[in-house]
């Protein structure tokens, strides 16, 4: 017996099947292409989304015997806004991905005219691009004839997870789950539904929103003419942040977790409790049970972490790939004062500036690609301690997971900033892992949430070493430097 779980994340999507006893039994990722029309533009093909998740299901079902599967777990990167004709399931346009920047004028309007304190409140966000809900706004705005469509009922509004179920089911459901949802600024958070309010300020007709429902227990069951001869129930849903969370075992108020993903995304679980922070972090739904008890979460949610790395391959070319970033950057004992502030698509938590741009200091003659590399490193660790910085409660430990959890020098400079153990589970693909989790809960490959925290195993401790202040005080005036670029 095992699960398949799908992360259709940012940048690809991974399938993996996963076995009672937590482990993965195997894997399969396919990568889709990202599309900048304009600067700080970000687009996806839904159908190339949908092809890669086909192709990574296909990979994984070649080195597993299929007939054990019980379920399927789907999770996805969030805000992200999709439209889909509801009979052809075909797309009439690009998905506006949630780092795009298009938006950053609607939402200073929205500002302007005094609707950010009642946003925040009903829906814990920020009027930011980063969200779904003005992205929908511009749609509207800027093409009518599509949004007409909207309107009249043929397209479908969904973000990854619910097109993905529409394509797997052959149109049948439009659902989504809390942990999406609370991510549109449509989604009350105190109701814990769609809010009439909100549609209206976005111009959002509600109609068009998937159904909201649990994030486990079966919801459906795929199609095998569509997907890979596959006739799987559907058992677990939750956007991929929420996810991680789920996977790291983080089911208490007060656990929390680090993702280092394309961005980096920091949540504590506040059990069934609406925290608000007036420092910079989101206010976010974690999950809900069948039963209908919604547990909720604190975010600090960084937008370019694993992005950056990207940059570094495919922008400027200089590292062939992720993985030899740790022995590029190992290679030189310091950045020597080079400081990569990688605001490529704004800055998220705490800083919140949609306007900063990427910003790279202190370059001498001397600078090479090692010291650029070990600054990127750097700055990813710098960013999340600038996010813990507003944590009320001190952590004891950061569990970390993502693909970059596994670069050790990482992981080491994260602990000397954060100045507390980094711990890393033996697991890093903790995302889909979550998914897992709630699939199998949703279909009874395990019965409790105790049962899936004894599959948590530790691969790695790192302990906190010297932490240089003056390195962190040069990082800040270097995101100051960043803010506001994008005006001038
Ligand atoms: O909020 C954006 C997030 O869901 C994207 O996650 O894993 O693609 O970095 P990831």
């Amino acid at each position: 017996m095992s699960v398949l779980a799908i992360d259709a994340g940012t940048t690809g999507v991974t399938a993996v099947v996963v076995d009672p006893d937590g482990s993965i039994a195997a894997k399969g990722y396919q990568e889709f292409a990202q599309h900048f029309p304009q600067p700080g533009w970000v687009e996806h093909t839904p159908e190339e989304i949908w092809q890669a998740t086909l192709e990574a299901t296909r990979e994984v079902l070649t080195k597993i015997d299929q007939s054990t599967l019980t379920g399927i777990g789907i999770t996805n990167q969030r805000e992200t806004i999709v439209l889909w004709d509801r009979e052809t399931l075909g797309s009439p346009r690009r998905a506006i991905v949630w780092q795009d920047r298009r938006t950053a004028e609607i939402c200073e309007r929205l500002k302007a005219d005094g609707h950010e304190a009642r946003v925040s409140e009903l829906t814990g966000l920020r009027l930011d691009p980063y969200f779904s809900g003005t992205k929908l706004t511009w749609i509207r705005e800027n093409e009518p004839h599509t949004w007409a469509l909207v309107e009249s009922g043929r397209y479908a509004i969904g973000t990854v997870d619910s097109y993905l179920i529409a394509r797997m089911t052959r149109g049948l459901h439009h659902v989504t789950d809390v942990s999406n949802a609370s991510r549109t600024l449509l989604f009350d958070l105190t109701t814990g539904d769609w809010s009439d309010e909100l549609c209206g300020l976005f111009g959002v007709p509600r109609d068009a929103l998937p159904e909201l429902v649990p994030n486990w227990g079966v919801i459906g069951t795929t199609d095998p003419r569509t997907f890979c001869g596959l006739s799987l129930p559907i058992a677990g849903l939750a956007g991929d942040q929420q996810s991680a969370l789920f996977g790291q075992t983080c089911f208490d108020a007060g656990d929390s977790k680090c993702t280092y993903g394309t961005g980096s995304f920091l949540l504590t679980n506040t059990g069934t409790t609406i925290e608000r922070s007036d420092a910079g972090l989101l206010t976010t739904a974690a999950w809900r049970s069948p039963a209908g008890e919604t547990t909720y979460a604190l975010e600090g949610a960084i937008f370019v972490t694993g992005a950056a790395v990207q940059w570094l391959r495919d922008g400027l070319q200089i590292v062939g790939t992720a993985a030899e970033t740790a022995a590029i950057a190992g290679a030189v004992a310091s950045s020597e004062g080079v400081v990569f502030v990688p605001a490529l698509t704004g800055l998220g938590a705490p800083h919140w500036d949609p306007h900063a741009r990427g910003t790279i200091l202190g370059i001498t003659r001397g600078t090479t690609r090692g010291h650029l590399v070990r600054a990127t490193l750097e700055a990813i660790a710098f960013e999340v301690r600038d996010v813990l910085e507003t944590v009320p409660q001190k952590l004891a430990s950061l569990r970390v997971d993502g693909g970059a959890a596994a670069n050790d020098l990482l992981c080491q400079v994260q602990a000397d900033q954060v100045g507390v153990p980094v711990e890393r589970p033996r697991i890093v693909e903790t995302t889909a892992l979550g998914a897992a989790f709630l699939a199998g809960l949703g279909t009874g490959l395990w019965g409790s949430t105790e049962d899936l925290r004894e599959t948590w195993q530790l691969d790695r401790r790192f302990e906190p070493g010297a932490r240089d202040d003056r390195a962190w005080a040069r990082w800040q005036q270097a995101v100051e430097r960043s803010k506001g670029w994008a005006l001038l």
